[in-house]
């Protein structure tokens, strides 16, 4: 069987983790995808950052000439952001590549046209790494529960949050407190508005809630309120009545099933559930759903190797894919179900 030519976009913490992965994994891949994969170009902004064991060779900044080659089947795309991924997955779509992401921001923003875009064109859009990391979430919600009815997602989908709140709980702790340990342990970013404030795990909301009911969610469709008002008061008046606080993302049928909700804010978790005993930076999504029941999905919500993981598990997909000629679910798996706002239903 010929090789599968990959070209990789972006080559940080989780990109040079893939390129690491499919080499020194290549014969297992290629057994799992029956043809082996080839790296073929590594698009980076800055080369003199390119990590060890990248061959040089391999390495552009010019990454809109790298998706243009014309002989690519995959494009995997690390980048990040929205421009320049949106425009460069795109032209890889024009030009006969199928696109693993792991682009959350990007996807929340603009899946539906994505979507559109990759079907229109006969190629594939896998993007499992877009929400919290390595643990299996997209495909297990499109298509291993496609034969059953998702009913509410309740998700910890942002590990610096949770290794916060955490921390306030067992310690007794401040927000800031918390908030400055979690700096200078490396989970919170210097500027950590987009983790406390809500904002990661309100893309990621959209993200799931589209995939779980089958429909569209768009980012402002999502409710959002962050978590640097809960105090320690707030953990000692919930340890009282036997629960702890969360930040949840959550994510439901309204008004009868025809239509859902999403939203993302501090909630209180009796501590006999699941997710209370969700610690530190790890992530967790409580799936009920009508025939399956509980299912709960759980395991680290981001870095290099765990997100590497699971753009490795898209690409044996797509792989598997180009090889037998098909494309997976697309835009047209998804019926139109009206999005409410909050407190309309
Ligand atoms: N900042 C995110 C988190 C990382 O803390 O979960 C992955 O989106």
């Amino acid at each position: 069987t010929r090789p599968l030519k990959v070209a990789l976009l972006g080559c940080g913490v989780v990109g040079s983790e893939v390129a690491r992965i499919m080499t020194t994994h290549a014969d297992d891949l290629a057994a799992r995808i029956g043809a082996p994969v080839e790296l073929v170009g590594v698009a980076v902004r800055r080369p003199d950052r390119v990590r060890e064991g990248i061959d040089p060779a391999l390495v552009t900044t010019d990454a809109t000439a790298l998706v243009k080659r014309g002989d690519l089947d995959i494009v995997v795309e690390v980048i990040g952001g929205i421009e320049p991924a949106r425009t460069l997955i795109g032209t890889a779509f024009e030009h006969g590549a199928s696109v693993v992401s792991a682009n959350k921001a990007l996807l929340a923003q603009d899946g539906a046209a994505l979507h559109a875009a990759a079907e229109e064109q006969g190629r594939d859009l896998y993007y499992e790494a877009a929400v919290a990391g390595a643990i299996l979430l997209i495909r297990p919600l499109r298509e291993s529960l496609a034969g059953d009815k998702v009913n509410r997602v309740l998700g910890i989908v942002n590990g610096t949050t949770n290794f916060i709140l955490d921390k306030m709980d067992s310690t007794g702790a401040g927000y800031q407190e918390a908030l400055d340990e979690a700096t200078a342990l490396g989970y919170a970013e210097a500027d950590p508005t987009a983790d406390v404030e809500g904002f990661d795990a309100a893309a990621k909301a959209a993200i799931l809630a589209g995939i779980a009911f089958h429909t569209r969610v768009g980012l402002d469709d999502v409710y959002r309120e962050g978590m640097t008002e809960v105090t320690a008061a707030d953990f000692a008046s919930a340890k009282e009545m036997g629960c702890t606080i969360k930040l949840l993302a959550i994510c439901e049928r309204a008004g009868d099933g025809a239509s859902v909700t999403a939203r993302v804010h501090p909630a209180m978790i009796p501590l006999s559930h699941p997710l209370a005993s969700v610690r530190g930076a790890y992530n967790a999504v409580f799936v009920e759903s009508d025939a399956s029941g509980q299912l709960m999905f759980y395991g680290p919500g981001a870095g290099g190797a765990p997100t590497a993981s699971a753009v490795l598990g898209d690409l044996v997909a797509v792989g598997r894919n180009r090889i037998s000629g098909t494309t997976g679910p697309g835009a047209s798996a998804y019926a139109a179900l009206p999005v409410s706002p909050m407190g309309e239903v």
